[in-house]
């Protein structure tokens, strides 16, 4: 079954029980005109997608689940929508890049979000995923998963009060000059003066080097252990280590 609901000025809510994944339905409603701030959740998606082809697995009911349309949102949107779930998340939250969300769980730090933004750039818009643990029990999942994991330890009841704040915080990020918007990423980036470690598979190139923040475009620049400075694409590369 679904609903509909208002969140704040300017947001269009469609709650799902079930769907296979929340962007797909968000896409599908974009493509067919959908406005900016249309946003699609579930209960429960039988087929979440997160980056890289990689699937998205979380128990029913303990994350927010959520797709937003958006329109004219500019090759930045990835990175205000990660500064967005940052910003929901609280003043400890680090951004890990492009736009994994990170929390620290004891010593380490541990994903409290991912990001999958899509889009049709030639049509305007783009969908802005968002998978958000916000009571996920992270004692009961898989231990290589949990080990990774971090979640903001709020109760299932409070995912709405939480998808309010992001909506809210996503309006103040898209309305940011790219200048500020990247400043507001670094200050919270994980990576900086980090060994990292990527892959592009299309390329079949590997590396590795010390992260030194991103470009103007939002690409990761690295120093490589002879030196040179690479930009990596998020489209091309994925990180194996960092
Ligand atoms: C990642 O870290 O790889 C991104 C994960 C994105 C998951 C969210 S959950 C809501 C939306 N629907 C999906 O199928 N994926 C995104």
């Amino acid at each position: 079954s679904s609903s509909e609901s208002t969140i704040g000025p300017g947001w269009r809510r469609i709650h799902l029980d079930e769907v296979g994944s929340t962007n797909d339905e968000a896409r599908r409603l974009a493509s067919e005109g959908a406005a900016h701030g249309t946003v699609v959740t579930a209960e429960h998606q039988t087929a979440g997608r997160g980056r890289q082809g990689r699937s998205w697995v979380v128990p029913a009911g303990q994350a927010l689940t959520a797709s937003i349309v958006v329109r004219g949102g500019g090759p930045l949107l990835p990175l205000a929508a990660a500064v967005a779930v940052a910003e929901t998340a609280g003043s400890e939250a680090r951004i890990k890049w492009p736009n994994d969300v990170l929390l620290p769980v004891g010593e380490r730090l541990g994903k409290v979000a991912g990001v999958l933004a899509e889009g049709r750039p030639a049509e305007g818009w783009a969908v802005v995923g968002i998978g958000l643990n916000v009571a996920v029990e992270l004692a009961a999942l898989p231990p290589e998963v949990a080990a990774t994991a971090a979640t903001l330890g709020r109760s299932p009841a409070e995912r709405d009060a939480v998808l309010d704040e992001l909506t809210r915080q996503l309006d103040v990020a898209l309305g940011l000059d790219p200048a500020t918007l990247r400043e507001r990423w670094s200050s919270r980036d994980a990576l900086r003066g980090q060994q990292v470690r990527w892959e592009a598979p299309a390329a079949g190139d590997t590396g590795s080097g010390v992260a030194e923040g991103i470009d103007d475009d939002g690409r990761l620049r690295v120093r490589t252990d002879d030196g040179a400075l690479r930009t990596l694409d998020a489209g091309d590369v994925h990180l194996v280590r960092g």
